[in-house]
């Protein structure tokens, strides 16, 4: 299995381009079933999810080639997928392929509403809490189908005439039920209104590459979407949007550290409130039309209290990292995490490398400033594993981190990007 290690005290300086979004580019690439045409993304970064939905979508009948390949300045970043779902060859989702990646259940809705019946395997993916996907089903029920739980599947069929517009109101804001709801939505019979919708701006990615694809959605990046089911969709061309959550990580990555870094086609827009807090924390964010430039050159960081949020809030998928910038940070800094319980993993790992952190239920307190020092740490998921590497960059001495596929599932060039601004990083294959 490959370790990565790091050693740690440079500066970063230089340029980040930054990638396609897994997390849009995961449920374009599910809407592909939806329509018999071709659906061609730009920007779908090259990651093992992405390989493993390509999988998992080819086991449903769906042709994915690779279209082409964007030429970074040190190979390639980023990548063109071409969908073709002409034919859907089974409705089943099995549980082999499923169990890795929890975003693989949403294939439940396309197959539903475009085939009338769904088998998907219950999900896994990262062990951040129970995750479970009861708002997902309840949606899809809302819609008129019928779904019961069989040997860990959920077996989903929609009614004679097909699935039939209906008012969701979810309880709580879910971005997964959100992007369901959106695909089931789409060909069903009548108006859908989506209440309490997520608002991040990857279900607002998805409600673009729809439209394209000839669905009609209104309230784009409100909680208030509401759908007009149409008979069927067309092929379309769609460029995943730039990953806010891998652009929040570079920011903090060169906070901790000190230096310069242009994080090159990233959106302000879709980070406000992140970008807020590592400035409030003493870095320089300077937004133009190239990206966003991240700096600091001597300046103490401060302690600053988050709390996670649905979007325009904090995001959860960056709550890890922030919390390895606190511990470089004077005072003391609370962090809560308000979307997952369980989501603190990552606390154990960078106490091996000297933070204080103490826990309280959904609160982290985070004593700064820690000397951190380079160890043995263990990636435990995704955005867990990389606030060990922005640790470890800022550490002293050698960072070895174990279990490192949790990074190749989100991050694209992680050694590459962070190696051309200046940091020691090599990955250990094996
Ligand atoms: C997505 C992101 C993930 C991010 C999360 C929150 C992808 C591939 N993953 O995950 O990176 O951390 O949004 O921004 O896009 N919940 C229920 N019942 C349900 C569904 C969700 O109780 O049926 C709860 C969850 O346990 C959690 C909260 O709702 O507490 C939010 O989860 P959700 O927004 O659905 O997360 P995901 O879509 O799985």
């Amino acid at each position: 299995m490959d370790r990565i290690r790091i050693i740690g005290g440079n500066r970063l300086n230089g340029v980040i381009p930054i990638s396609g979004a897994k997390n849009a580019a995961l449920p374009l690439m599910i809407a592909s079933l939806l329509t018999k045409e071709k659906l061609v993304l730009d920007n779908v970064p090259r990651l093992s999810d992405v390989r493993q939905l390509s999988r998992i979508l080819g086991n449903h009948g769906v042709d994915v080639t690779v279209a082409g390949k964007r030429n970074g300045q040190d190979g390639e970043i980023g990548q063109t997928l071409k969908l073709d779902a002409e034919m859907i060859v089974d409705t089943c989702a099995p549980y082999e392929l499923v169990s890795t990646m929890r975003a693989s259940f949403w294939v439940i809705a396309p197959l539903l509403a475009r085939m009338g019946e769904a088998r998907v395997s219950l999900p896994g993916g990262c062990a951040i809490g129970t995750r479970p996907v009861d708002l997902l089903l309840m949606a899809l029920e809302r819609l008129g189908a019928t779904i019961e739980i069989e040997g860990g599947y959920a077996v989903a069929k929609a009614p004679a005439g097909g699935l039939k517009g209906a008012e969701i109101a979810f309880p709580k804001v879910t971005v997964g039920g959100t992007h369901t709801a959106l695909m089931a939505a789409v060909l069903a019979n009548g108006t859908t209104v989506l209440h309490n919708a997520a608002r991040e701006p990857e279900v607002t990615d998805l409600a673009e590459c729809l439209i394209k694809m000839g669905a009609r959605i209104r309230g784009l990046g409100t909680a208030t979407l509401e759908i007009d089911g149409v008979p069927r969709l067309s092929g379309a061309q769609h460029a995943v949007l730039p990953d806010r959550i891998e652009t929040g990580t570079y920011a903090m990555a060169v906070a901790m550290t000190g230096g310069d870094v242009l994080l090159e086609g990233a959106r302000a827009d879709h980070l406000q409130a992140a970008l807020d807090m590592i400035g409030q924390a003493g870095a320089t964010i300077a937004c133009n039309n190239e990206g966003i430039r991240v700096s600091r050159n001597g300046s103490l960081l401060e302690a600053v209290d988050v709390a996670t949020d649905p979007f325009p809030g904090f995001p959860t998928d960056l709550q890890a990292q922030f919390m390895a910038l606190m511990t470089q940070a004077n005072g003391t800094s609370r962090i809560a995490e308000t979307i997952f319980e369980n989501r603190f993993m990552h606390v154990q790992e960078l106490a091996r490398l000297g933070a204080q952190i103490r826990l309280s239920g959904d609160i982290a307190t985070v004593e700064g400033v820690a000397r951190l020092k380079g160890a043995q740490v263990m990636a435990t998921d995704l955005r867990a594993s990389v606030s060990l590497v922005i640790a470890g960059l800022a550490a002293e001495g050698e960072t070895m981190i174990n279990r490192v596929y949790h990074l190749d599932r989100g991050f694209e060039q992680l050694e590459t990007k962070l190696g051309r601004c200046g940091a020691d990083v090599t990955r250990i294959s094996g």
